[in-house]
C-alpha cells in the first residue's frame, strides 16, 4: 500500500499509463535533443540508420545505438555535453581506476533534478524533513557525498558533510550530533562498527534508525548483518555518475524488496550482455539507461556493465530492480565457472566465526586461475572454530557455486578496511 501523505512529488503520483505516455514524450525529447546536440549521437544515429523520429514508441529504443563507457573516455573531456560551456555549473568524474576518468556535467536544472530526486530517494527510505542526516559518501569528484548532501538539503534535513575517512571522529560526531539517518558505503558502515567498538560504545545505542547504502554491491545478507548490529533499517541506494550520480534508484523501506528506478527521469532495458538484445522483463542481464530529462549530457541506451533484474512495482508504481549482483568487469572466471564477489559475501557472513570481512585473490597457477577467499575471524573464535569455517566456506563454495576455492580465514582486523568504494578483488596474475 502507498501513503499518498509519503509521495509528495508530481512523479510518484502517476499512474503506469501516465507514466508510460509521459516517458514516451520524454524519451523523443531526448533523443532529439541528444542528436541536435552531440556530435557523437548525431554519428552514431547516422550509423545505425535511425533517427529520432523514428522513435514513436517506447519499444522502439530497442533500435538505437548503446553507448558504452569507451564512448565517454574517446570524447573526453567535453565531448558528450549537448550544451554551451557556460551552462555548465558543475562537473564530476567517475571512479574509474585505469585510465582517463569520465567526466560528467551538470546545468543548473540538472543539479535540481538530481536535489529532488535524491530528496524523493531519501523520503523512500524513510527520511522526514527535520531528519539530521549524517552523509560519509566522499565529498569531491565523487558523486556520492555532493549528490547525498544537496539531497538531504533539498528534503529539508540538516546535513553533517563528513564525507569519507577519519574513522574516530566519524564515531565522535555521531555521538554529539545524533543523526537518525546515515548515508555511506556499507563497506565503510562495517568500518565504522569496528570503531564504535573499539571505542566501547554500543553501535545499537545510536540515535541512527536509517542507513542508506550504496555505490557498491551488497547482499541480503548484509543487509540483515548491519540491521542487528547497529538496530536500524539498512535500504539500498543506486545510481552511476554517468546516469546522474545516486538518486536513480531507490529501495523503500516499508518493502526493502529491490529499488524503485526513478522511470520519470531514466528509463531502463536490460540486455543480454553479449548480443546486446533486449531481454524480456524480469531476467537477469545488464543495465542500460536513457536518460528522459537531463540537459548538459544526456545519455542514450548508456551501457552500466551492472548485473541485474527488472521487477514490476510494488510500493511505488515504478519498476524495480533487484539488488545488483555484480558488475560484469567484477566477474571472475574460475574453470569455466561465473562468480561474484557478492556470492562469496553471502557465503562469508552466514558462515559461524568469521567476520564481515574478506578479500578475493586471484592467482595463476600454471595456466589455472586459482582464487583464494581470505575471512576475517571474529576475535571470539578459536583455532577449531577458524578451521571449522574454513571448511565451511569452501564447502559452501563448492556446493553452490561449482568451483573450488582456496580459504584462509586470517586474523580479526588484518584485511584493509573501506573508506569508501571497498575493493574487493585483488588480481596478482600478472605480477
Ligand atoms: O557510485 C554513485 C553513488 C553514490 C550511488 C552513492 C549510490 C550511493 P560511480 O562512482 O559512477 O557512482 O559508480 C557507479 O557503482 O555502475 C555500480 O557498479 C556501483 N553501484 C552504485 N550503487 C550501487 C548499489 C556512484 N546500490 C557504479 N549496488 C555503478 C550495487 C552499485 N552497485
Amino acid at each position: 500500500m502507498t501513503d499518498a501523505g509519503n509521495l509528495p512529488d508530481e512523479g510518484e503520483r502517476l499512474d503506469e499509463g501516465a507514466l508510460r505516455v509521459l516517458q514516451r514524450e520524454r524519451l523523443r525529447a531526448s533523443l532529439r535533443h541528444a542528436y541536435a546536440h552531440v556530435p557523437f549521437y548525431r554519428e552514431s544515429f547516422d550509423k545505425a540508420g535511425v533517427h529520432p523520429d523514428d522513435c514513436r514508441d517506447l519499444g522502439d529504443l530497442s533500435r538505437f545505438p548503446f553507448t558504452t563507457k569507451a564512448d565517454l573516455r574517446a570524447n573526453y573531456p567535453y565531448g558528450m555535453f549537448a550544451v554551451p560551456r557556460d551552462r555548465i555549473r558543475r562537473i564530476h568524474a567517475s571512479s574509474g581506476t585505469t585510465g582517463r576518468p569520465t567526466i560528467v556535467g551538470y546545468t543548473d536544472d540538472d543539479l535540481s533534478l538530481w536535489a529532488d530526486l535524491v530528496a524523493r530517494s531519501l523520503r523512500a527510505a524513510g527520511g522526514r524533513p527535520g531528519d539530521t542526516v549524517h552523509v560519509a559518501y566522499g565529498y569531491g569528484l565523487f558523486t556520492g557525498g555532493l549528490g547525498a548532501h544537496y539531497g538531504a538539503e533539498r528534503l529539508g534535513c540538516t546535513v553533517i558533510p563528513a564525507s569519507g575517512g577519519m574513522t574516530s571522529r566519524q564515531v565522535r560526531l555521531i555521538q554529539d550530533l545524533e543523526p537518525r539517518i546515515i548515508m555511506v558505503t556499507p563497506s565503510y558502515m562495517l568500518t565504522l562498527l569496528d570503531e564504535f567498538e573499539r571505542q566501547g560504545v554500543d553501535p545499537r545505542s545510536t540515535s541512527l534508525r536509517v542507513g542508506v547504502f550504496g555505490a557498491e554491491p551488497w547482499t541480503e545478507r548484509m543487509r540483515q548483518e548491519i540491521e542487528e548490529r547497529f538496530a536500524i533499517d539498512a535500504v539500498d541506494i543506486y545510481g552511476l555518475s554517468e546516469v546522474i550520480g545516486p538518486g536513480v534508484a531507490q529501495e523503500c523501506v516499508e518493502t526493502k524488496d529491490g529499488l524503485h528506478i526513478w522511470e520519470d527521469h531514466f528509463y531502463p532495458e536490460i540486455v543480454d550482455p553479449v548480443t546486446g538484445e533486449v531481454l524480456p522483463e524480469g531476467e537477469e542481464g545488464e543495465l542500460v539507461f536513457t536518460s528522459l530529462t537531463k540537459e548538459a549530457m544526456p545519455v542514450i541506451r548508456y551501457r552500466t556493465r551492472d548485473l541485474t533484474r527488472l521487477l514490476p512495482g510494488t510500493a511505488r508504481v515504478f519498476r524495480r530492480m533487484r539488488k545488483v549482483t555484480g558488475r560484469s568487469d567484477d566477474m571472475v572466471i574460475l574453470r569455466g565457472v561465473n562468480l561474484f564477489p557478492t556470492q562469496i559475501e553471502e557465503i562469508v557472513l552466514r558462515t559461524p566465526g568469521v567476520a564481515p570481512h574478506f578479500q578475493l585473490r586471484l592467482t595463476r597457477e600454471g595456466r589455472l586461475d586459482a582464487l583464494t577467499v581470505r575471512a576475517e575471524a571474529r576475535p571470539d573464535a578459536t583455532p577449531e572454530d577458524r578451521a571449522a569455517a574454513a571448511r565451511a566456506v569452501a564447502a559452501a563454495v563448492k556446493d553452490g557455486i561449482g568451483v573450488s576455492v582456496a580459504v584462509e580465514i586470517v586474523d580479526p582486523e588484518s584485511l584493509e578496511r573501506s573508506v569508501g568504494k571497498i575493493r574487493r578483488i585483488v588480481d596478482l596474475r600478472e605480477s
